[in-house]
C-alpha cells in the first residue's frame, strides 16, 4: 500500500515521520521509496535531499522530487513569482516510475491540505488525484486539536481515506500533551497511530 503523508501545518514533522514510517515498513522486509512531489526553498537542503540521504535511496533526486521551486513559499505563490504555472503531469509520471521501482511509496505533502498549488488546485486535490489514503502528522502542542480536526474535515469533504493521525513532538512538559490524542480520536473519529517523542540531539 502507498500512503500520502500530510500534516496540519508546515514544520510539524512530516519529513521526520515519513522517514520513521519508511524504516518501520523496511523492518517488515518491504522496499520503501519516497516522494516529495513539490519542494520549495533551497534545492540543496530540501526534504527530498534529506529523505534520499537518510533512507539511502538510489532513486535520482528529480524522480523523488519532480518539481523544485526556489522561493520558500507555498507552491502557487512560489511558481507565480517565477512566472511559472505548475502542471501535475511530471508528478504523476514520476510517481508511476517510482511505483515500479519499490514495493511501497510514501508521498510527503507540502505544508497542510489547503496549501495552493495553482489558482484552483490545492494539496487536498492532489491527494485525491494520487488516489492514496492519508496519514496526518500533527503537533503535540496546544492548538493541535483545532488544526487536526480542520485537516480531517477538509479530507473527509473530498472523501479521502484517513488511516489515522501521528502526533509528533511530545516533550512531557505540556499539559495539552495529556489530552490531545484522546480529543482528536473522539471528535475526529480517526485512530491515533503513534505518539512520537521530541528527540533531543
Ligand atoms: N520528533 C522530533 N524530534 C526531534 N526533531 C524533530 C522531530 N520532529 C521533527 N523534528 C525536526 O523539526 C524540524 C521540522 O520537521 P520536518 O522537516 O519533518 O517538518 P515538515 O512537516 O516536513 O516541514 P515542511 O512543511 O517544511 O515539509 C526538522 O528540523 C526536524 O528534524
Ligand atoms: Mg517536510
Amino acid at each position: 500500500m502507498n500512503i500520502f503523508i500530510t500534516g496540519t501545518d508546515t514544520g510539524v514533522g512530516k519529513t521526520f515521520v515519513t522517514s520513521l514510517i519508511a524504516q518501520h515498513f523496511r523492518s517488515d522486509g518491504l522496499d520503501v521509496g519516497v516522494m516529495k512531489p513539490i519542494s520549495t526553498g533551497p534545492a540543496n537542503e530540501n526534504d527530498a535531499v534529506w529523505l534520499k540521504k537518510t533512507l539511502q535511496l538510489d532513486d535520482p533526486i528529480d524522480l523523488i522530487n519532480p518539481i523544485s521551486l526556489k522561493h520558500p513559499l507555498a507552491p502557487y505563490p512560489a511558481a507565480t513569482m517565477d512566472n511559472r504555472q505548475l502542471t501535475m503531469s511530471p508528478i504523476f509520471k514520476a510517481y508511476k516510475k517510482l511505483c515500479k521501482l519499490h514495493d511501497m511509496i510514501l508521498v510527503e505533502g507540502i505544508g497542510g491540505v489547503l496549501v495552493p498549488i495553482t489558482k484552483n488546485y490545492f494539496v487536498a486535490d492532489m491527494i485525491k488525484d494520487f488516489g492514496l489514503p492519508t496519514i496526518i502528522v500533527a503537533r503535540a502542542k496546544l492548538g493541535t486539536i483545532n488544526h487536526t480536526l480542520l485537516t480531517i474535515a477538509a479530507l473527509k469533504k473530498r472523501k479521502i481515506p484517513i488511516l489515522g493521525v501521528i502526533i509528533n513532538g511530545y516533550t512531557g512538559k505540556e499539559l495539552a500533551e495529556k489530552t490531545n490524542a484522546q480529543m482528536i480520536s473522539k471528535f475526529g473519529k480517526v485512530p491515533i497511530l503513534a505518539k512520537i517523542l521530541w528527540q533531543k540531539r
